[in-house]
């Protein structure tokens, strides 16, 4: 389904929750899964263990070829149901409290002055989501990993193939094995040579004891490397863009008061619901969701974005109020998979956006929304370059 407006999700999706909220939908392998599209329908189906996340499920509904081959060769927990992937996710929990990711604060902020510094000297206009929207991201979860960002050109096209809906199948799995490879040396090399880092307390703490094979902690790192940058990087360049659409709020970000800038993350996490190709399931039993029967084995795309937008739940939901109350959006996913990484970005977008629009005053989009790059063919949402100008840097 096509988006008509580049802010909003396909009308097709509106009129399935006003009119059928639990419907089949025919998919690239011909296949028809059920297309949940209501709010508290899609937080059923994601609280209902008997839905599988695992690709090789019957009737689990796939992205696109490239995406099941890329899920099927390089398996992460966010592909396997419990007890494998809470045993999983369970080694990887200390490193995302609140506690913890706020001692990255330091990291975050001066990330953010370094990239703004380097900005400000560019020849306008300036690609966004190149100078700034993609890197910071990118930087942190590296550090946070122990992944040299000097490799970043390597990884970032490989990710990009992979969350690629249009790449084929062949194409997915090369990237995979690439990144796969590359982060297999890096395990060994922390084997080698430990360092302050997450993949190395990995190797000291689960490797050598047991508890997890080298191979294990690579398809992590993949997990968080990948899920970890494309993410809130999409979130910084269409939600700055939609910022730039709503100057008034704009400015209220620009104050900086915390309680405001974190309501504003939410707001636009609910309104842009960057990873927008739908939650995907598998019965394993009959279980009924919104009045229908959904038999075992078959499949169920549990639509995010359609569940932020439901009227059901939120008042107005297609304008941005950042002051909205009661935002319990599903933009990280709800559930057992819930984003693990989710305080992190939370970090990560609350500095960045008052502190770009700080720096920019009059920041605004070099080009007509029209000759914007959207990215309709990826399973994170966002925009592939966002030329900007400005007059005055502060
Ligand atoms: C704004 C940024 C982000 C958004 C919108 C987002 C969204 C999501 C969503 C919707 C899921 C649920 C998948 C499912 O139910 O199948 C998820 C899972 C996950 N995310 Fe994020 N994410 C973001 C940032 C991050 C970051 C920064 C990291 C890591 C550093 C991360 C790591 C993960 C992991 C590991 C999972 C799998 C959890 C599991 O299966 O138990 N994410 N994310």
């Amino acid at each position: 389904m096509a988006r008509e407006c580049p802010f909003d999700p396909p009308a097709e999706v509106r009129a399935l929750r006003e009119e059928s909220p639990v419907s089949r939908v025919r998919i690239w392998d011909g296949s028809s899964p059920w297309l949940v599209t209501r709010y508290d329908d899609v937080r059923a189906v994601l609280a209902d263990q008997r839905f599988s996340s695992d690709v090789d499920s019957p009737g689990y509904p796939a992205t696109s070829a490239g995406v099941k081959a890329r899920r099927k060769e390089s398996r992460s927990f966010i592909a396997m149901d419990d007890p494998d992937h809470a045993r999983y996710r369970k080694m990887l929990i200390g490193e995302f409290t609140v506690r913890r990711t706020e001692s990255l604060r330091p990291l975050v902020e001066e990330t953010v002055t370094e990239l703004l510094d380097a900005m400000e000297t560019l020849p306008q206009p300036v690609d966004l989501v190149e100078a700034f929207a993609l890197p910071l991201p990118s930087m942190v979860i590296c550090r946070m990993l122990g992944v040299p960002y000097s490799d970043h050109g390597f990884f970032q096209e490989h990710s990009k193939a992979l969350l690629d809906v249009t790449v084929r199948a062949d194409a997915a799995k090369h990237a995979n094995d690439e990144l796969r490879g590359y982060l297999a040396e890096l395990v060994a090399a922390k084997e080698r040579e430990p360092g302050d880092d997450l993949l190395s307390r990995l190797v000291e703490r689960r490797i050598h004891t047991g508890e997890l094979t080298a191979d294990d902690a690579v398809g992590m790192a993949f997990l968080l490397l990948v899920a970890g940058h494309e993410t809130t990087a999409n979130m910084i360049g269409l939600g700055t863009l939609t910022l730039l659409r709503h100057p008034d709020q704009a400015a209220e970000i620009r104050g900086g008061d915390p309680a405001t800038v974190a309501a504003a993350v939410e707001e636009l996490l609910r309104l842009l619901t960057v990873v927008h190709t739908g939650r995907r399931r598998a019965a394993t039993e009959d279980v009924e969701i919104g009045g229908v029967l959904i038999r075992a084995g078959e499949g169920v795309i549990a639509a995010g974005e359609s569940a932020n937008r439901d009227p059901g739940q939120f008042a107005n939901p297609d304008e941005l109020d950042i002051h909205r109350r009661g935002n319990h959006h599903v933009a990280f996913g709800f559930g057992v998979h819930q984003c693990l990484g989710q305080p992190l970005a939370r970090l990560e977008l609350q500095i960045a956006y008052p502190a770009l629009l700080r720096r920019f005053p009059d920041l605004r989009p070099a080009v007509p929304v029209e000759e914007i790059p959207f990215r309709d063919e990826m399973v994170v949402y966002g925009v592939h370059a966002l030329p900007v100008r400005w007059d005055t840097a502060v």
